[in-house]
């Protein structure tokens, strides 16, 4: 940070160049594009994928309000999307029964921090736009969130798994058009700042934050581990006896961005929680399709299993630093419960 302010750069310098190509490299993405946060991540890269007016774009419902709400400002329709109970995560079927002639795109979501099924997408023929806000660290079968689909958008709010001091986000591609666009996109739809060839954003990391987070990253493995771990220690205290716990989908190693069970009665849970002063609580009780300000896009598939995962789901304790005794204590006061 001092780096920075002696320099007197704060917009558009070496450290949002260099935290660029850090960050891509460490997903295996070949280009990198620092915006203003995750939400306008999207916007941006479904712009770059030449997503708008009139086409649609599929998406999960059960997910943060943010995964849809970037949607229609590229002028195109959300169309919502079922997921896997066990893993929170669209999969090849439930996006297939929201195709239609239309669909330009796919939003395919890590929720959790879990690695939605994106080969298996994209082997469906439409280009999958990964959100992978709650997944910095994460592990799937053919690599990492970021270099998994056509592009990607990651979040760097201050409780992701890389957080910033502030708001920041990313774009990453290994297309060099699309990360071309969406470089010209993040800055008001210019290349060289006297010709504005498309109206854009103004939407940037700032130098700051990309200092931040160049410190930060080289700890992001060992925070991702210590997720895991912390997974493993509810697994061998017992709590998968107790309620239905995430299940990692096929060859992931999730960095649990949330920590979120399922049981039939989540609000009783989360009492017996808090009485002994664990927090927990549920993310996404109202499903976006159910939202006010989903009115004009109603759901045109059944979405039975969001409607489970919306009704059970409960986060309970996540962090790096969890440790084996006080995963146990949640445990025991789960069994009470
Ligand atoms: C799944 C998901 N998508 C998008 C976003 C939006 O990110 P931001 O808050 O940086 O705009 C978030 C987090 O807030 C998120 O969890």
């Amino acid at each position: 940070m001092e780096r920075v302010l002696e320099s007197g750069r704060y917009i558009l310098g070496p450290e949002v160049d260099a935290f660029e190509r850090e960050f891509a490299s460490y997903c295996g993405a070949a280009h990198g594009v620092g915006v203003a946060n995750g939400t306008e991540a999207i916007t941006i890269a479904l712009r770059a994928l030449g997503v708008g007016p009139g086409d649609e774009v599929v998406v999960p419902s059960f997910t943060f309000y943010a995964s849809v709400e970037a949607i229609p400002h590229t002028g195109a329709r959300p169309v919502f999307c079922d997921i896997d109970p066990g893993t929170f995560c669209v999969t090849a079927d439930t996006v297939k029964a929201a195709l239609t002639a239309r669909t330009k795109a796919v939003v395919a979501v890590h929720l959790f921090g879990n690695v939605a099924p994106v080969a298996e997408i994209e082997a469906l023929g439409v280009p999958v736009l990964e959100d992978a806000a709650q997944a910095a660290g994460s592990r799937g079968p053919d690599g990492r969130p970021g270099a998994l689909g056509t592009v990607a958008t990651f979040s760097f709010f201050p409780a992701k798994n890389l957080g910033c001091f502030g708001d920041g986000g990313m774009v990453t591609t290994s297309d060099p058009q699309i990360a071309e666009r969406a470089r010209t996109l993040r800055f008001h739809g210019s290349r060289d700042k006297v010709t504005y060839d498309q109206v854009g954003y103004n939407s940037r990391l700032d130098e700051l934050q990309a200092a931040v987070l160049r410190v930060q990253l080289p700890h992001l493995d060992a925070w991702a581990e210590g997720r895991r771990s912390a997974g493993h220690h509810y697994e061998q205290a017992g709590l998968g006896e107790l309620v239905a716990l995430p299940q990692p989908t096929a060859g992931a190693a999730p960095a649990w961005h949330l920590y979120v069970v399922r049981h039939s009665e989540p609000d009783h849970l989360r009492e017996g929680l808090r009485a002994r002063e664990i927090d927990c609580r549920p993310y996404y009780r109202t499903p976006v399709h159910r939202q006010p300000a989903m009115q004009a896009w109603p759901a045109s598939v059944e979405l039975p299993a969001t409607e489970g995962a919306a009704r059970t789901h409960l986060a309970i304790p996540m962090s790096p630093l969890l440790s084996r005794h006080q995963a146990e204590e949640v445990v025991a006061a789960v069994r009470a419960a």
